[in-house]
């Protein structure tokens, strides 16, 4: 279902999103969420940041308001605005005042660093006092119980964390997510695309191969979203090696050489035709 510019991800009786926890990641939301704590949550772009996130507030039902980052998002993207609809001027609440008035989770995904406007309206939700001055509407909301902001981050390009106050900082509770052990990451792949073990095994192994790089050259990292997709492709019928050449390979660079240099170390590491 999508609202305006935000997006509901749980819904009433949806089943549990599958997530395979790689550490206490789990634990910590919970606690997290219990206490009313925000969370940042850093991890490499494709590592499973999103899906977690849905997985938890499936966990604790509670809904899921998700933004979608971007480079100029304003705290008028967040908050509302007035707009005019037949003639009238109406205000129309933003993704996080619904959360704030819902008690749900905000999930900010993939914030680049926060600009001036928007960490004004950040820092007093996420400190003690737990509320959202609207300063168009003149007032300010207090938090419903259950509302919880969550804030995720790719620490490679990006840190929120330098356009946070301290004292907003230190209230956060921090997770780091990262590609989970081959083992972990074999069960992923095998199950989200649909492909047996030994084959998501092979994606894994190639996955860590290119991730053990000397990264220069590469701008992006295989991640687990791509290994998946490569899956999807095997799950269709396609040859291993074709599915890894398309959504691999080919996606990772343009730079002849690169693509050369990832083809020998494809042969290397999966099983010939
Ligand atoms: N630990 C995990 N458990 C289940 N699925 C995962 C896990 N990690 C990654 N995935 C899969 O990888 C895909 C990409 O993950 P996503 O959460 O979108 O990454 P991010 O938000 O970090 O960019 C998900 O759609 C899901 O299929
Ligand atoms: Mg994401």
């Amino acid at each position: 279902m999508t609202v305006n510019n935000f997006r509901l991800t749980t819904e009433a009786g949806s089943p549990a999103p599958f997530y395979r926890a790689a550490g206490p990641e789990v634990e910590i939301f919970r606690a997290a969420a219990r206490r009313g704590s925000p969370v940042l949550l850093k991890g490499p772009t494709g590592c499973g940041k999103t899906r977690f996130v849905e997985a938890m507030a499936h966990d604790l039902g509670r809904e899921l308001i998700t933004v979608a980052g971007h480079e100029d998002m304003t705290s008028a993207d967040l908050v509302g605005r007035f707009l005019l609809k037949g003639g009238e001027t109406v205000w129309v609440d933003g993704p996080l005042t619904r959360a704030v008035r819902e008690g749900a989770i905000c999930y900010l995904d993939e914030i680049v660093e926060a600009r001036q406007d928007t960490t004004v309206v950040i820092h007093p939700l996420a400190d003690h006092r737990r509320e959202l001055p609207i300063d168009r509407l003149g007032t300010t909301l207090s938090a419903a119980p259950g509302f919880q902001l969550v804030i995720s981050y790719n620490p490679g390009y990006q840190s929120i964390l330098k356009s946070l106050k301290d004292s907003t900082r230190q209230r956060f509770v921090a997770i780091s997510l990262d590609f989970p052990a081959a083992e972990i990451e074999t069960e992923v792949v095998a199950q989200e695309a649909g492909i047996d073990e030994s084959t998501a095994g092979s994606l894994v192994a190639l996955g860590n191969a290119i991730r053990n790089l000397d990264g220069a050259a590469l701008s992006e990292v295989a991640s687990t979203r791509m290994l998946i997709l490569a899956g999807g492709l095997v799950a269709e019928g396609l040859h291993l090696l074709d599915a890894v050449q398309s959504a691999v390979v080919e996606v990772l660079s343009d730079d002849p050489d690169v693509i050369r240099g990832l083809g020998e170390l494809v042969d290397a590491v999966l099983p010939r035709r």
